[in-house]
């Protein structure tokens, strides 16, 4: 069965009906033809695994693996997992095949389990962010094998969410993402797993766990004889040097709001964590089991929580199967915090780790105003958010596009801000650089011509670039007052004070752009 998504994205530059294909099984005759054949032609198809859902192009198209970093907002240096049915066809993707590859192999595949060899000729280096190994994966879910034999390329996949933001484990997690940017969703229900693949090293030795996954180093010995041990960031290491597995450094799977995980083994430790954070008006989201709700709800505790609780008992593993999902779901409630179980063990490594990312202190979302020369209405505009609006999850900075370096902010900006009780006069003149249009979350300049030139330097930030009048009701720019008297800073003022709450909002709901290194 088919239905049709249209985009309903406002600023979405490149519109199209994303077609929703919903499974059943046995999969019928035909029906990931289309799809097959998109994923050949260098079409984009989202699609289920056994993990989480994956953002699929041929492996063999580049530029068709270009635009999955492109949708995802993926930083480059990222290299992608390719995905094959069997290993019938492996030496197309890869150069040798080391020893240890068919043990593992027999024991975990298909399955969640993603290997890294050394990469043959055939594979385009932007699908391996120019490394010299490639990580190849067979996944167990049927829709998803039964698409690769259709499309009949290996598929490269990172999991289909906007880079930064939970990983997917359903097709509305997809959709949320990427409605009206992509041709085809295929809809096979929930995920199995919740978590991705463990990804695992066999060019060194022993073999190293490059990102723990539901398959643990405990499993790889009992079934293999083999011995993984875990790739750790080595804090020593030169932060300039790339890391085994570019993806661990990212900040990952986080959710707007921010995480927090309860070490509570019962009801009391919950009952205290949930008070700790109870204030008039804070909103408080909580995951748990079913179980332990029961037991958090008999032990008296408030009911204006909003709670999401997977089914049964705590348990870890249905835990991860419903991780992602808790934490997309709650954060759609917008709480102040989100407070998350905590487990420990090896079955929850995988766990632990995404939950650890998700919970990692955030740097503050950065909105830079941009002016002609930095002394009048940008840094007014610096100084009336960070006045208003500025917090540890936003912060403002300003820059010129031609401004004198350490120009003093002008006599009358100073007066028209003291006049609502802001001191800027410490303010120096910055000239503009791209680094700094690229660093920024979101960019703000004061004219929509403003906006046009700073698009045309930084194309590919070009969706987090406005004008104050974007965020206007009636669409107006702030004009320069520079030259002029006092009335015409007020005027400027006053414009921008009144779009500060708009700005703000569009900071928070844009996602950071990049993540802290974590290797840190
Ligand atoms: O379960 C999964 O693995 C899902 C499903 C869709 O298959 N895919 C997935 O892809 O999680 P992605 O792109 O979100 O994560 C791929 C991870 C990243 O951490 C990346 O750095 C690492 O694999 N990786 C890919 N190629 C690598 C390579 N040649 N060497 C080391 N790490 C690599
Ligand atoms: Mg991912």
């Amino acid at each position: 069965m088919r239905f049709r998504w249209p985009n309903t994205k406002r600023r979405c530059r490149r519109k199209m009906a994303t077609d929703v294909i919903l499974m059943s099984h046995p999969i019928p005759e035909g029906v990931l033809e289309r799809p097959g054949r998109a994923l050949a032609d260098g079409d984009i198809v989202a699609f289920p695994t056994e993990t989480v859902y994956g953002l699929g192009a041929s492996a063999y198209r580049p530029e068709a693996v270009a635009r999955i970093f492109q949708l995802k907002g993926r930083p480059s240096d990222n290299p992608l997992i390719v995905h094959l049915p069997s290993d019938e066809h492996l030496s197309d993707v890869v150069s040798v095949i080391p020893e240890t590859f068919s043990t593992l192999y027999r024991a975990f595949s298909p399955g969640p389990l993603t290997y890294v060899m050394p990469k043959s000729d055939r594979i385009p280096d932007v699908v391996t962010a120019g490394l010299s190994t490639v990580a190849v994966r067979f996944p167990s879910q049927p829709t998803a094998r039964a698409l690769f034999e259709a499309a009949g390329v290996p598929v490269v996949a990172p999991s289909a969410n906007v880079s930064g933001r939970p990983s997917p484990t359903r097709a509305r997690h997809v959709l949320d993402d990427f409605a009206g940017r992509i041709p085809f969703i295929i809809d096979d229900g929930p995920c199995d797993v919740g978590v991705e693949s463990t990804v695992i090293d066999l060019t060194s030795d022993p073999i190293r766990i490059l990102r723990p996954g539901i398959i643990t180093a405990s499993d790889i010995l009992e079934k293999t004889g083999l011995e993984a041990v875990p790739w750790t960031p080595d804090p020593d290491a030169d932060r300039d040097a790339p890391p085994p597995s570019p993806g661990m450094k990212y900040r990952h799977y986080a959710p707007n709001a921010p995480v927090e995980i309860v070490d509570a083994p019962d009801a009391h430790g919950w009952v205290a964590a949930i008070g700790r954070h109870a204030a008039p008006g804070r909103r408080i989201a909580a995951f748990m089991s079913e179980a332990m709700w029961d037991d958090v709800r008999g032990a008296g505790v408030d009911r204006t929580l909003s709670v999401y609780t997977y089914p049964g008992p705590p348990d870890a593993v249905e835990a991860t199967r419903h991780l992602f999902d808790a934490l997309r779901t709650l954060d759609r409630q917008t709480p102040d915090i989100i407070l998350a179980e905590g487990w420990t063990g090896e079955v929850a490594s995988a766990y632990m780790d995404r939950l650890k990312k998700a919970s990692a202190p955030r740097p503050p979302q950065e909105v830079l105003f941009v002016c002609t020369g930095n002394t009048c209405r940008s840094p007014m505009a610096e100084a009336l958010f960070n006045a208003r609006c500025g917090s540890d999850r936003v912060h403002a900075t300003s820059a010129g596009m031609a401004a004198w370096p350490g120009m003093p902010i002008t006599d009358a900006a100073v007066t028209a801000l003291r006049e609502v009780g802001i001191d800027a006069e410490a303010h120096r003149a910055r000239q503009l650089d791209v680094p700094m249009l690229e660093a920024a979350d979101l960019v703000i300049a004061m004219t929509a011509a403003q906006r046009d030139a700073l698009r045309r330097l930084a194309p590919t930030r070009a969706e987090r670039m406005l004008a104050v009048a974007d965020v206007r009701t009636d669409g107006r720019d702030v004009d320069d007052p520079y030259g002029q008297a006092l009335p015409a800073y007020r005027r400027a003022r006053d414009m921008l004070s009144e779009t500060m709450d708009a700005i703000r909002e569009r900071a928070i709901s844009m996602g950071s752009k990049s993540a802290p290194d974590l290797r840190a």
